[in-house]
């Protein structure tokens, strides 16, 4: 197993703005802002997986029917940009929002573009109600790293209470043993 005191970071996520449950209109997705918070304790570098045709509606409802098809399609949407230096990294998180208790397909793709063999593997997941669910194995069916304990947390909590997102993240990093 790969260190992880110390450890270089990436912290790989996917999230959306727009029209989320329970939230509203938000500039920022929810899980977008754990990850930051999990760069802040960590030092780690942020990678946004997005898309290179975004088509995703802004609508909450739009957008659930078509993350459903893109799931049922089992599609692999083109990413944007690629991590030259991944080998560099011992750690990598990898952040999404639960979807139809999935990974979104982007998540897919980014999975499997890189050798997580060696790496230590950190899921963590913003939902409203489903939590983490089966989505670690599925990160862990396509990743064959070190798969960490993960870490689930509302997307409203991450979007309307900092202070408790940020507590929660602490507890799980050391949880981790990452810090
Ligand atoms: C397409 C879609 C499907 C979703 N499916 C679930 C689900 O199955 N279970 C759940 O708890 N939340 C579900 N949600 C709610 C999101 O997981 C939650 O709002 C999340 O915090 C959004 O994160 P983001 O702003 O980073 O994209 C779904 C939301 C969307 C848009």
């Amino acid at each position: 197993m790969t260190k992880l005191k110390n450890s270089k970071i990436l912290i790989a996520y996917f999230s959306r703005g727009g029209e989320q449950y329970s939230v509203g209109n938000i500039i920022e997705g929810n899980t977008s802002i754990i990850a930051k918070i999990i760069a802040g304790k960590t030092g780690g570098d942020l990678f946004e997986i997005k898309v290179t045709q975004d088509n995703y509606p802004k609508g909450y409802t739009e957008l659930t029917k078509y993350a459903q098809k893109e799931k049922k399609e089992n599609a692999r949407p083109e990413i944007i940009g690629r991590i030259e230096n991944f080998s560099d990294y011992d750690t990598i998180f990898i952040g999404y929002p639960n979807w139809w208790s999935d990974l979104p397909m982007p998540v897919y793709t980014f999975l499997e573009s890189y050798d997580f063999s060696n790496k230590n593997i950190a899921p963590f997941c913003t939902h409203e109600g489903s939590g983490i669910g089966r989505t670690a194995s599925y990160i862990q069916n396509v990743a064959k790293g070190n798969l960490l304990n993960g870490f689930a947390i509302y997307g409203h909590t991450a979007q309307n209470d900092k202070a408790e997102a940020d507590k929660k993240v602490m507890e799980w990093l050391q949880d981790i043993k990452i810090r």
